[in-house]
């Protein structure tokens, strides 16, 4: 292995966002946002961050795609590079070209007359030439499956549709990475649902890093390989996510505890299910409880 093919940023062994040292404070806020943050993520995962509202969650988002330090104005310290570039160093428009940003809310992000043409926004600012353009949205399209809303306006679209949009809206440059900010915030919980293993098949079909702040840990401990809790901008808890809430209380930090864990929890302590099975679902749940005999231990 030669030293070329290391430096290459999509070899598992360099992280394709490193994190070193970061200190965030907006110039309107007393205290730092981001404090100190040491983050490394590996080139497909998928990790979720959570926290309580003002921990500094969609401040570290920021960080990532470039909002911080170039739209808001604060002190910053520390570096950013994502898929080796430096976010302080190099412009917006080149990291679009590597990360994808899925707002709260999609209405930020739809605006224009159809749903192809919002698509190919982002690509009409990069001198891509028009029928390559016309390839990539109809590949983004097909990824998404909303083919046949191409010409639909958007506002005659549903919550979830409007999802789908921003999402073909933020993966047609070929972004390697995506990051959502509580993309189910708006949805029912079976739109939600969809939507997290929507997520899920993306990043297995498409072998991208994706980044979810999200409060429904239930949906989302599914599909994460890793679980990060934020307070007052410190990372509290990086780790696997059964096993951060399985050995943690995450109440204390303002996030809502699911209730198969809980029910897990104190069966865990009644000796009712192995205390290695770490449930996140109600599937799992019967299963360690049907299969588990506390007499045989
Ligand atoms: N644009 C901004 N200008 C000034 N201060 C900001 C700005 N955005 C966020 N803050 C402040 O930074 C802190 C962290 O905010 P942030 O939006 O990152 O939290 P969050 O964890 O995403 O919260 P929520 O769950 O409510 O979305 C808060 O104190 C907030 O008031
Ligand atoms: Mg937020």
């Amino acid at each position: 292995m030669n030293g070329e093919y290391l430096r290459k940023s999509n070899n598992p062994v360099t992280p394709i966002i490193s994190i070193r040292k970061l200190s965030f404070r907006y110039y309107d806020t007393p205290l730092n946002v981001l404090d100190n943050v040491e983050l490394q993520i590996k080139a497909g995962e998928i990790v979720v961050i959570a926290g309580r509202s003002g921990s500094g969650k969609s401040t570290l988002l920021r960080a990532i795609n470039g909002l911080i330090p170039h739209q808001h104005a604060g002190d910053y310290s520390g570096s950013v590079f994502v898929d080796g570039l430096e976010v302080q160093s190099v412009k917006m428009s080149e990291l679009a070209t590597k990360v994808g940003y899925i707002f709260q809310n999609p209405e930020n992000q739809i605006f224009m007359f159809s749903v192809e043409r919002d698509i190919a926004f982002g690509l009409e600012n990069f001198a891509i030439p028009t029928a390559d353009i016309r390839k990539k949205v109809d590949w983004a399209l097909d990824v998404l499956k909303i083919k046949g809303l191409s010409l639909t306006a958007p506002h005659e679209l549903s919550d979830g549709q409007k999802q789908r949009v921003a999402i073909a809206g933020a993966i047609v440059m070929g972004q390697k990475i995506l990051i959502f900010d509580e993309p189910t915030s708006l949805l029912d919980p079976f739109t939600a649902r969809s939507l997290i293993e929507f997520i899920k098949k993306l990043h297995d079909e498409l072998g991208i890093t994706i980044l979810i702040v999200e409060h429904r840990l239930d949906l989302v401990s599914r599909i994460a390989n890793r679980l990060i809790v934020l307070d007052e901008g410190r990372i509290v808890y990086d780790g696997d996510p059964r096993r951060v809430m399985y050995s943690s209380n995450l109440s204390v930090y303002g996030v809502t505890e699911p209730t198969i864990v809980r029910t897990g929890k104190l069966l865990n302590l009644d000796g009712f299910i192995s205390r290695e099975s770490f449930p996140v679902s109600a599937d799992e749940l019967v299963a360690d409880l049907r299969g588990y005999e506390p007499s045989r231990q």
